[in-house]
């Protein structure tokens, strides 16, 4: 397992070499790689889907609309980005283009295995966290099983061989898509399944190491 310092140092040279992956055809059009940013020491680390707009521009995780939810939901919990790691299942934008823009949408699959096992894979077991809190159906497939049930299965905890724990909820864009009362509700999960991901933290931190060294 690796020390503190250590899994600093690990991150930042993941991040280095995924800055000039050229591994799949998302690398070209993307403006910048988002690695995924916030504290490799944390034991929860939130896997989103894969960069937008503001993401690919910046090279930063989840800081475009959803983004903002997301960070307005980890502070009614007490969280914030210092406290997690944040990365998602691509580092690059997927688009098509659609009457001369640019669009977002989801990563194929070849896309999201190329990625899935030359980066986030690898970045997991680096940071090794007790607790994975799944935003939407693309990372819950790949942390927790496929075929994920969304609607069904948000909010329970499941095993993974990436954490000890894994959790799954709606993710912030859709969220954002919904309104209303059905707004009020999908926002009132998310809160509820950061929630969940914190407690489970705090008890897992209590439970014996899995590990004997
Ligand atoms: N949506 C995601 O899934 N990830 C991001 O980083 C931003 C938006």
């Amino acid at each position: 397992m690796a020390e503190a310092g250590d899994k600093e140092q690990q991150v930042a040279d993941l991040a280095e070499r995924a800055s000039v992956c050229v591994a799949c055809d998302l690398h070209e059009s993307r403006t910048n790689v988002v690695f995924g940013e916030g504290n490799p020491n944390s034991p929860l680390v939130l896997v989103g889907e894969g960069p937008g707009e503001t993401e690919d521009r910046t090279g930063r995780p989840f800081v475009g609309r959803a983004g903002k939810l997301l960070d307005e939901c980890l502070r009614e919990c007490g969280i914030l980005r210092k406290h997690v790691f944040v990365t998602n299942v691509v580092r690059c934008r997927p688009t098509l283009e659609e009457g001369g823009r640019l669009k977002n949408r989801p990563p194929r699959t070849d896309e999201a295995n190329t990625c899935i096992s030359l980066w986030l894979e690898p970045t997991l077991t680096v940071i090794d966290p007790l607790v994975i809190l799944c935003l939407g159906a693309p990372a819950a497939n790949t942390i927790i099983k496929k075929g994920f049930k969304m609607m069904q299965e948000r909010g329970q905890f499941f095993e993974s061989k990436y954490a000890r724990y894994a959790i799954a909820a709606l993710h912030p864009a859709y969220i954002l898509r919904q309104q209303g009362e059905a707004y009020d509700e999908a926002r009132a999960s998310l809160v509820q399944d950061i929630e969940a991901a914190r407690k489970k933290v705090i008890e897992a931190k209590k439970e014996p190491p899995r590990t004997l060294f």
